[in-house]
Parts: C-alpha cells; sequence; structure tokens
C-alpha cells in the first residue's frame, strides 16, 4: 500500500474502530508471508481489503491480477483501493453477502477483525468462508491474537499459524484447510 494512504486508514479507524480493527495497516512483508501458500493460477477472494496492503503481496503470487476480487466495506477506503490498485475488481460491502453468492475459490485472505466482530455474525462468516472455497482451498486470516483457534478448527480440519514479527504491531496468521462445510454437503 503506497504511503500516502495510511494518514485515511488511520483516520478511518478512530471513525468505526470496531471495523477497522487495527491502527496500523498490514505491513508489506506479513502480506508476502500470508500469501505465500496461494499457488500461481489461483482464484483468490481478499475480504476486508482496506486501502490495499495485503493486495500486492497477493498479486505478487498470481500469475495474473484478474484471478484477484477485494471486498472492502468501509467506501472511502474502497474509493482510495480503487486508486491504488486500477486493475483489481473491488466489491464495496459486506464480504459475508459477496461469499454468500461466490463459490469454488482457490482463497480467501482476510483482514477482516474478526476477534472484535459478534460472535454470531462471525461464526456466519467462517461458514460462508467455509462454503466458497474448493474443498483443497485455503482460508488465510490475519489475527493479532490466538483466541480465534478453537472457533476456526470448527470449521476447517487443518488450522496452522504462521508469525510476522515485522508487522506494527508483531502478527499471528492462521492458514486454514479442509472446511468441514462445503458448498457440496450443505447448501
Ligand atoms: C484491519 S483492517 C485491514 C485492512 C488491510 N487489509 C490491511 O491488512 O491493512 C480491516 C478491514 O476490514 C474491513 N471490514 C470489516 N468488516 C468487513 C466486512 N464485513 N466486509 C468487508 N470488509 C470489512 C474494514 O473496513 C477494514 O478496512
Amino acid at each position: 500500500m503506497p504511503n500516502h494512504s495510511i494518514p485515511l486508514f488511520i483516520k478511518r479507524f478512530f471513525v468505526t474502530p470496531a471495523v477497522i480493527g487495527t491502527i496500523a495497516p498490514t505491513s508489506t512483508s506479513t502480506a508476502r508471508k500470508m500469501a505465500a501458500p496461494i499457488p500461481p493460477n489461483a482464484t483468490v477472494l481478499e475480504i476486508g481489503a482496506g486501502t490495499g496492503s495485503m493486495t500486492q503481496g497477493i498479486l505478487e503470487r498470481l500469475d495474473n491480477p484478474s484471478q484477484l476480487t477485494s471486498v472492502e466495506i468501509d467506501p472511502e477506503l474502497a474509493k482510495e483501493f480503487r486508486v491504488n490498485f486500477p486493475n483489481v475488481t473491488l466489491n464495496v460491502g459486506d464480504a459475508e453477502e459477496v461469499m454468500r453468492t461466490t463459490s469454488n475459490l482457490d482463497a480467501i485472505v482476510s483482514g477482516i477483525p474478526f476477534a472484535v466482530m459478534d460472535a454470531q455474525k462471525r461464526t456466519r462468516m467462517f461458514q460462508a468462508v467455509a462454503r466458497a472455497i474448493k474443498p483443497d482451498g485455503l482460508f488465510i486470516p490475519i489475527q493479532y491474537g490466538l483466541t480465534l483457534r478453537r472457533e476456526l478448527e470448527q470449521h476447517f480440519s487443518d488450522v496452522r499459524i504462521g508469525f510476522s514479527f515485522w508487522n506494527i504491531p508483531p502478527t499471528f496468521f492462521y492458514i486454514c484447510r479442509k472446511p468441514k462445510t462445503t458448498s457440496s454437503n450443505n447448501r
């Protein structure tokens, strides 16, 4: 994400802290680590894209930008995202709604602050993720703590933890595979 987007990100954090979740955008180093398991030919959905601090890391993994679609709920951050990444398709709205009408994804990468989200909403979001990805697909959410591990294990059979020191603050992220609820067995 270009440095000129950082003041807007911080401003939006003070307007809706529970939606934005953190004062500093994800570092490029963290974004690259999170995107590392994504295969080059993957079809990817990025949820909670903000102004695009994870987007470049994802694009570096992919053969073509057309393989990535991003979603952001905050209209001001979405406007800035479009300036930063004019070649990436962006949906402005709730990622839960977008995932409900999406299937067969190879990966979903998330910047959404699930830990501060209402628990019922979070469950619906994890169910929507599990249905939107392929049985061998990936779900890679950033999380600043490890409190959601058990919850993620209710939705995915294989949940691993990654860590990035070069981030403000240093952060964990999850690499989830093998969704327990798929589009083929529970729609
Ligand atoms: C912690 S920021 C992450 C932004 C950027 N991806 C990054 O890593 O720096 C969380 C982002 O998720 C967005 N968000 C929160 N809930 C959302 C939802 N239900 N659907 C789509 N975006 C959402 C917020 O507006 C915010 O831009």
